[in-house]
């Protein structure tokens, strides 16, 4: 069980503050828009590349871009420890997958709520993990999408009977009331912003939410 936090909802004028309060957690989640996948715009490869020289934790890129095939595979190679791209902007998602780990990568791909899992189910042996999103990509502080979660059950199943070991990572409005519904419906990386930076005490929050979903692991 592996607690992803966002900075999207950290205070972007002391970065490396926020990433050293959230030290105890397993990776730093990074929200790449490009106000075109998304009606919203972040912060791109040059932030990044800052991040990554004082992050303490493995960064985990989740990109909300355009043209994936062309821009992802520079955030592999400036060492981000993982990098999904969404499936609905991907020409090539087979492709790119195998770029970003050649490039020592993880690979994620991520679904839009009104993305439909099965017809993906066959790129699993490219792939590390799959991120269900549980609000429409954009912006953090919504409400989470528990019609979301039959998703999340059925990339589990998929995982399960491939055999191998892909994470399955969810992501939107996930907070204290709902993680241990994620992790029964079998996600196994929390990403969480709101309520980890809008938290009095991060680490704390962090601590919280990895409690909860522990007693749901279903990996060996
Ligand atoms: C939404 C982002 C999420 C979001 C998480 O487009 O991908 O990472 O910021 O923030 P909360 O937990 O506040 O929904
Ligand atoms: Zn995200």
């Amino acid at each position: 069980m592996q607690i992803s936090p966002s900075i999207l909802a950290a205070d972007f004028a002391n970065l490396q503050a926020e990433l050293e309060a959230i030290s105890n957690a397993d990776w730093a989640h990074v929200d790449v828009m490009d106000n075109h996948f998304v009606p919203n715009l972040t912060l791109g490869l040059p932030v990044v590349e800052a991040l990554l020289r004082v992050s303490p934790l493995p960064i985990d890129c989740h990109l909300m871009i355009a043209d994936p095939d062309r821009w992802a595979p520079g955030y592999a190679e400036a060492g981000a420890g993982s990098v999904t791209f969404h499936v609905e902007a991907a020409a090539d998602p087979q492709r790119l997958a195998r770029s970003l780990r050649a490039a020592g990568a993880r690979a994620g791909m991520a679904l839009k709520p009104a993305t439909p899992w099965a017809p993906y189910a066959d790129l699993l042996p490219e792939l590390d993990m799959v991120l269900v999103m549980t609000v429409e990509p954009g912006f953090g502080s919504q409400r989470f999408l528990a019609d979301q979660l039959p998703k999340v059950a059925a990339v589990r199943e998929s995982v399960r009977r491939y055999g191998g070991q892909v994470w399955v990572q969810v992501d939107g409005g996930v907070s204290a009331d709902n993680i241990e519904q994620c992790a029964q419906a079998g996600a196994d990386v929390f990403v969480a912003g709101s309520a980890v930076y809008g938290a009095a005490d991060a680490a704390a929050a962090v601590a919280h939410l990895r409690e909860l979903a522990l007693p749901h692991s279903h990996s060996a």
